[in-house]
């Protein structure tokens, strides 16, 4: 064999086991040839990082971080309280009493109350007719105690739930919840929720006998 057949050989072994490398079983990482940008000085998620107490290279936001546009500062429209934190007796101003917002406030409590509180609000929608296995009754927004209620309360009880009652503020969101609790008012002072009278607009927000 001549020298240069030799190299030949030699050459073609060498590419050989390089292209061998690649889709092969092996435990060792695979031959790197171009190394480009594939391994950074950097931590990747949930990974281990020794610099911090808690080891985890993921660090969580400080404490009392908000999200932009998530401040929600405004107690009363979020949370239905005034500034002294008492249930508030009137709408926030984002919320305006007009015809389209009680017709929403109809349309969403027809979707989301009624199956347990009825159309009318008596506490005796078709849930609870099948068995609905209650251990306490949805209540009735006409009894004695619930009528004075501030209107801010039933935007509270959608939002954080009551007793046996779980809460709603995940499935609605703050606007429609003041449109429920407006309907809900609109339910006490009506009776039914046949129609509604323009002219009680006014006497919405406010308990229907004022306590
Ligand atoms: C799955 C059935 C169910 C649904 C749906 C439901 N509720 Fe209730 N609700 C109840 C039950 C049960 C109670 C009584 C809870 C208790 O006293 O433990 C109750 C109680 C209440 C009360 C009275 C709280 C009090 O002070 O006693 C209000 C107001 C109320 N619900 C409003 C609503 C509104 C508004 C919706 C729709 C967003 C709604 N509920 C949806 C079952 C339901």
């Amino acid at each position: 064999m001549s020298r240069s057949l030799h190299t030949l050989s030699l050459a073609l072994a060498l590419v050989g086991t390089l292209s061998a490398c690649e889709g092969n079983r092996s435990d060792q990482p695979p031959v790197h040839v171009f190394i480009d940008m594939d391994f950074q000085q950097k931590f990747t998620a949930q990974e281990r990082n020794d610099f911090f107490a808690d080891h985890r290279a993921m660090r969580a936001p400080v404490e009392g971080t908000v999200a932009q546009g998530f401040l929600k500062d405004d107690d009363l429209f979020y949370r239905g309280r005034d500034l002294e934190g008492r249930l508030s007796n009137t709408l926030p101003e984002q919320i305006v009493l007009d015809e389209k917002l009680l017709k929403r406030g109809q349309e969403r409590y027809d979707i989301y109350c009624a199956p347990c509180h009825d159309q009318a609000g008596h506490g005796t929608g078709p849930s609870t007719r099948r068995g609905g296995g209650f251990k306490v009754q949805p209540a009735s927004f006409h009894q004695e105690r619930l009528r004075p209620m501030p209107i801010g309360y039933f935007f509270d009880v959608i939002t954080n739930g009551k007793g046996t009652m779980l809460p709603y503020n995940v499935q609605i969101p703050e606007a429609d919840r003041w449109a429920i609790a407006v309907w809900v008012r609109a339910l006490q002072i009506h009776g039914t929720n046949k129609g509604w009278d323009d002219t009680q607009g006014g006497a919405v927000a406010a308990a229907p006998e004022g306590k």
